[in-house]
């Protein structure tokens, strides 16, 4: 795997600035710590088992017609494995893949060095592709589409376009934002597909593999602990199996159960639901300021001092998913569970929510 460049840069740049207690996306010092817990076959790629079975089928039928695969776009909150896929596809098909971000691609020789650079079959990753600017979305169309660049050379008149083709490639595009990609980027993806927020057992199963590859002693119990506070991200369960080792290690003998999951997680305030500080300032906000809502995602993200990007991209996908807040045109609120979860009496009437978590 070639790494062009750094597939989440941008993300740690924005979120750095609080970093309350855990997040989802990738930071810095734990990228070596993700690379190597990160899957790279299907059978280690745990759950999304509906988006697996239809790759899994078209990688079959691209390998039959000897053909590269079709192009793939993947969208979904941060964590849920949307670069692990790519990198799992890469290897299924027994291909290259080389990796880069939309903001790497400012300047439309970056894009077209890229595309100059892959070999035929390579699979080509460009992760925030949401964030590609129109200049490089032009070149794609062609190089997606019918595989050749139209490149200009010389001045006013004597300007000469050149069609350059291109070996065939496959573009994994990835985005926690599907709604601001442009349409016709969106419509020259042959797969779209949205990653799932994981259940409890998924990631309990994830908990005890990368226990596993880490050398930590885990009991089921222990894990499924762990599993309920990881916001059905299985990043989130990878840092949190790897802070309740921690803990395991300095006070008890390291071998991580029910009791020290639960202790340890309380420490570090992350509550039943998986909820930190930052979820819960959002949640009471809105409840003690703003009666429950609506109350615009401005006047929040100021009123807690994150910035709305944040609060879009990273705590409102589980919130949303759990139940625990609604979008409306007039703004946000929560719901009668988020009055119940944290501790408030007062629950107005509402729509009954499903809960995320298993029974
Ligand atoms: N299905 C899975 N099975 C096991 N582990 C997984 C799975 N999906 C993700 N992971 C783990 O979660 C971590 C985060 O996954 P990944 O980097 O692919 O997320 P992402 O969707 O690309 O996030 P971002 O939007 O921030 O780029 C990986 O290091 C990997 O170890
Ligand atoms: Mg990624």
């Amino acid at each position: 795997m070639s790494i062009i460049s750094d597939d989440n840069d941008f993300k740690s740049a924005v979120r750095e600035k609080k970093n309350p207690v855990i997040k989802p996306e990738a930071i810095e010092p734990d990228k070596n710590f993700e690379n190597c817990i990160r899957p790279k076959t299907f059978d280690n790629y745990i759950g999304q088992s509906a988006l697996k079975d239809t790759i899994k089928i078209t990688i079959e039928a691209a390998k039959k017609r000897e053909q590269p695969l079709d192009h793939l776009l993947f969208y979904g909150p941060p964590g849920l494995g949307k670069t692990t896929l790519a990198g799992v596809i890469a290897q299924e098909m027994g291909v290259d893949i080389k990796i880069t971000s939309a903001p790497a691609l400012e300047r439309p020789r970056d894009i077209i060095g890229i595309l100059m650079s892959l070999q035929g079959g390579e699979i080509l990753f460009i992760d925030e592709i949401h964030r590609l600017n129109k200049v490089a979305e032009e070149i794609l169309y062609p190089a997606m589409e019918d595989f050749y660049l139209d490149m200009t050379t010389g001045k006013s008149q004597t300007v000469k376009t050149l069609r350059v083709p291109l070996p065939k490639f496959t573009l994994i595009g990835a985005t926690t934002k599907a709604g601001e990609l442009s349409g016709p980027l969106r419509d020259r993806f042959g797969i779209i597909h949205r990653l799932e927020f994981y259940t409890e057992s998924e990631l309990s199963q994830v908990i005890r593999r990368t226990a596993g590859i880490l050398n930590i002693e885990i009991d089921e119990k222990g894990a499924r602990a762990i599993a309920r506070r990881s916001r059905g991200t299985p990043r989130i369960a990878n840092r949190l199996v790897k802070r309740v080792s921690d803990f395991a290690i300095v006070k008890y003998n390291g071998k991580i159960n029910e009791d020290i999951a639960n202790e340890s997680l309380d420490i570090l305030k992350i509550d039943e639901y998986g909820l930190d500080r930052t979820d819960r300032s959002l949640l009471k906000l809105i409840i003690e300021k703003y009666d429950g809502g609506p109350v615009g995602i401005e006047t929040i993200a100021a009123a807690i001092g994150e910035d709305v990007r944040t609060i879009e991209d990273v705590c409102e996908p589980f919130l949303l998913q759990a139940g625990l807040l609604q979008r409306t045109p007039r703004g946000r609120k929560v719901s009668p569970e988020t009055y119940r979860h944290l501790g408030y009496k007062f629950a107005p009437v509402g729509a009954q929510q499903t809960s995320l978590f298993d029974k």
